[in-house]
């Protein structure tokens, strides 16, 4: 669908680690990427999805804009981790007037804040099978029966105001405020053309590991856990005794350090087979809750799934297919303006900020 030049947004996915910055162009010719651009942040300016450090981030923003030469100033932004939580809850049927009005009261015991500290978002999933008989949803209703399923989104609202002043202190309007693991499952959606059957989305970045596991388009379970690629950086800055600039070399391969190598390997063994193990019990948490689905096959994004021989032991430890999620290929790509190998190269950490590019003012 095309979207009127107006409307349109720059995706800014503000990670731990780097912000990936992507601008699209919706038009009737399909999906244009239009700019695609990575900032590394000084470290701990960020931890965890809280901004520590808010006039460095906000210096670093405006020095990729400028680098890229952006000139619109419209954001969709996302945040992640902790103070995120999505749920789906099943309540009573009623009318979308008196969900509104009632809907504080019940996500209150499944929100682990005080609820006057989030922001909360709903969305009607769909009612249950009880009602799609030959009843009419009313008159199942009205007998007290019926229930209907409900996607709850609660964010804490100092975080989200920070994300806010943050974006304005960049000198740009943040216009949509979205969630990491949605903003993922957008791209997916734009990537593959198919929303159909269930799979999951893991999000391995520097700081956090997120999963989200969805059915036919809609998200019915998301975890964000603190695991991620800086575990191993700083494991390496205290077996090596080295700075985190260096470690963060070693990792990489960019440094030698071959009679070292045996305790390069056990540091990525012990941490991956952590990361896996979370995975596996997110996966063994949703069959419990969720019997009768199954997950089909995994895609996995984030900086950190690069490391060498990951996906496949992942696929080995839980017996499902696993695949990269390349959020750059349904977009027309102009090879004179961008090296398809460094697409290639950087498609891993890229999905969030696609799926912010391809939200709109006013789109939901
Ligand atoms: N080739 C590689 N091998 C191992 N790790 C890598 C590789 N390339 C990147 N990483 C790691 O991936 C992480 C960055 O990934 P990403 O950009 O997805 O994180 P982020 O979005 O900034 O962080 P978060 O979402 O956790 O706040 C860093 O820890 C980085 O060291
Ligand atoms: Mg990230």
């Amino acid at each position: 669908m095309p979207v009127p030049k107006k409307n349109q947004l720059i995706g800014l996915d503000i990670g731990s680690h780097s912000i990936k910055l992507v601008e699209i162009n919706q038009s009737k010719k399909g999906m244009i990427l239009k700019n695609f651009g990575v900032i590394g942040l000084p470290k701990d300016a960020i931890v965890e999805g809280t901004i520590k450090e808010m006039e460095v981030v906000a210096s670093v923003v405006k020095n990729l804009y400028k680098n890229l030469k952006i000139k619109n100033k419209n954001v969709a932004t996302s945040i992640s981790g902790f103070s995120v939580i999505v749920k789906k809850i099943s309540i009573s049927q009623r009318g979308e007037s008196e969900l509104d009005s009632s809907i504080h009261e019940e996500a209150e015991q499944y929100i682990p804040f005080d609820i006057s500290d989030v922001n909360l978002d709903y969305e009607i999933l769909k009612l249950k099978e009880a009602v799609t008989g030959d009843e009419s949803a009313t008159e199942v209703a009205k007998k007290g029966a019926a229930l209907m399923d409900v996607l709850l989104v609660a964010a804490k609202k100092d975080i989200i105001e920070d994300y806010e002043s943050l974006i304005q202190l960049a000198g740009l309007n943040p216009v949509i405020m979205d969630v990491d693991a949605f903003a993922l499952q957008n791209a997916f959606e734009a990537s593959s053309g198919n929303i159909s059957g269930c799979y999951a989305i893991i999000n391995i970045g520097a700081e956090e590991l997120g999963i989200n596991a969805v059915k036919d388009g809609v998200s019915i379970f998301t975890r964000d856990s603190s695991y991620g690629g800086s575990q191993i950086t700083e494991a390496i800055m205290s077996k090596f005794n080295v700075s985190f600039e260096e470690a963060e070399k070693i990792k990489l391969g960019g440094t030698k350090v071959d009679k070292e190598r045996g305790a390069l390997e056990e540091i990525f063994t012990t941490i991956v087979s952590g990361w896996v193990q979370e995975i596996k019990r997110a996966l063994d948490f949703l069959s419990t809750t969720y019997p009768d689905e199954s997950i089909e096959k995994i895609l996995v994004s984030g900086g950190a799934y690069r490391i060498p021989g990951f996906l496949k032991y992942l696929e080995q430890e839980t017996g499902i297919s696993v695949e990269e999620l390349n959020p750059f290929a349904n977009l027309q790509i102009n090879e004179k303006v961008f090296d398809p190998r460094y697409l290639s190269y950087m498609a891993p950490q890229a999905g969030v900020a696609v799926g912010l590019a391809l939200r709109s003012a006013g789109d939901k």
